[in-house]
């Protein structure tokens, strides 16, 4: 944690097994993923789409259309992204929580919620919730100097949102901008949205260049978003956070971890519904019942985050009976967008008309 003399948090301290131990490891939860039918449809398709010749003649269509560059936030057109995360986020929340986030419950008249959305550029998910539920927020997400993507212009046409610039992994920044708006021990967000995280190209400049290599399970941006939001959710607001690797137990444990700080738990795709990332929605977060223990645990050992310790192999599986079937229909969802591209791909293939974009 940044002590008062402003220095930058610590990253979080994992005890690294060697690379091979945490692939045999990996090795293993796959195994008891794959009991799971549903799972072993969603790789079978997988290798079905590597093994396709008509797909890789659209990936490389796209590729140079892109020319070759990685993909980043930062080459994205704003305006496009930020609608597109805009009616994602509606359909989705709406689904998941009507009484919250359904449009008809917005709240005209009212004293309308507090949100806070970090990590919130180009901005759809602030805007649906400003603009079609009427509530009103703050945006904290990294500057374009620094990498990140810039606010689209519609937000500076509201009062109903406030937008710091700030990078999440400071937590002396970070409070320093919300603490401006916040009085010390109030809780005014109703919903707090943990959507920062790195893409392509900053992980790439972040990367040690010295060739250390170490095993992250639980990412330092996601922990530092965790904190921000259970110091400043309501007591029965709810939070968001998106998570990177569902096929990992790391994923089952954290949740087992949440179960008793939250009312309820509910997984949702992405935009992106074949990557690997999904949508954890907390409903009903009771800030008072997080333990310490908990942050020792999302900073502690990769051993246990691996699951090379019994305790937390038997959590994992118990909590994969609890939430598993939430993440087979994710993975169902992805495998029939996965298998509707391999066939598109094979039609252009007899068509002959060349549309890589609408393809993927
Ligand atoms: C997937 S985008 C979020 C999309 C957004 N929720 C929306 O609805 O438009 C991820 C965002 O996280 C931001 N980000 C990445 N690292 C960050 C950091 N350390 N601090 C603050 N924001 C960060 C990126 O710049 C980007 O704006």
């Amino acid at each position: 944690m940044a002590d008062s003399a402003g220095e930058e948090p610590t990253a979080p301290v994992h005890s690294a097994p060697s690379i091979s131990d945490a692939n045999a490891l990996w090795q293993r939860w796959q195994g008891f993923l794959q009991q799971s039918s549903t799972y072993r449809e969603l790789l079978a398709e997988q290798q079905a789409g590597w093994q396709c010749k008509d797909l890789d003649v659209v990936y490389s269509a796209i590729v140079k259309e892109n020319a070759g560059g990685p993909t980043s936030f930062a080459k994205a057109d704003p305006g496009l992204l930020c609608r597109r995360y805009r009616l994602h986020a509606s359909k989705i929340l709406a689904r998941a929580h009507p009484a919250l986030f359904a449009r008809s419950c917005s709240t005209l008249g009212a004293k309308p919620n507090q949100f806070l959305d970090l990590g919130s550029a180009p901005g759809g998910v602030s805007h649906f919730l400003h603009s079609d539920l009427n509530w009103t927020g703050t945006a904290v997400t990294l500057s374009p100097e620094h990498g990140g993507i810039p606010m689209h212009p519609v937000h500076a046409r509201t009062e109903s949102l406030r937008i710091c610039y700030a990078d999440l992994r400071n937590e002396t920044e970070v409070a320093a901008s919300l603490e401006q708006h916040v009085k010390a021990n109030e809780r005014p967000f109703r919903f707090v949205n943990c959507g920062a995280v790195q893409d392509h190209g900053q992980r790439e400049q972040e990367k040690p260049t010295d060739g250390a290599s170490t095993v992250v399970v639980i990412g330092d941006l996601l922990v530092a978003q965790l904190r921000v939001a259970f110091r400043y959710v309501q007591d029965g607001g709810d939070v968001m956070f998106v998570f990177g690797s569902t096929k990992s137990g790391a994923f089952f444990l954290l949740l087992s971890l949440l179960q008793p700080v939250v009312d309820q738990i509910t997984l949702l795709e992405t935009l992106f519904v074949v990557k690997a990332p999904v949508y954890v929605l907390l409903s009903g977060v009771h800030p008072s019942r997080v333990p310490d223990a908990l942050w020792d645990r999302l900073t502690g050992p990769s051993t246990y985050w691996l699951l090379d310790e019994p305790e937390s192999w038997d959590q994992a599986v118990a909590s994969f009976a609890l939430y598993g079937p939430q993440l087979e229909h994710i993975w169902h969802l992805a495998t029939g967008v996965l298998k509707d591209r391999r066939i598109r791909a094979s039609q252009q293939r007899d068509t002959g008309v060349k549309r890589g974009r609408d393809i993927v």
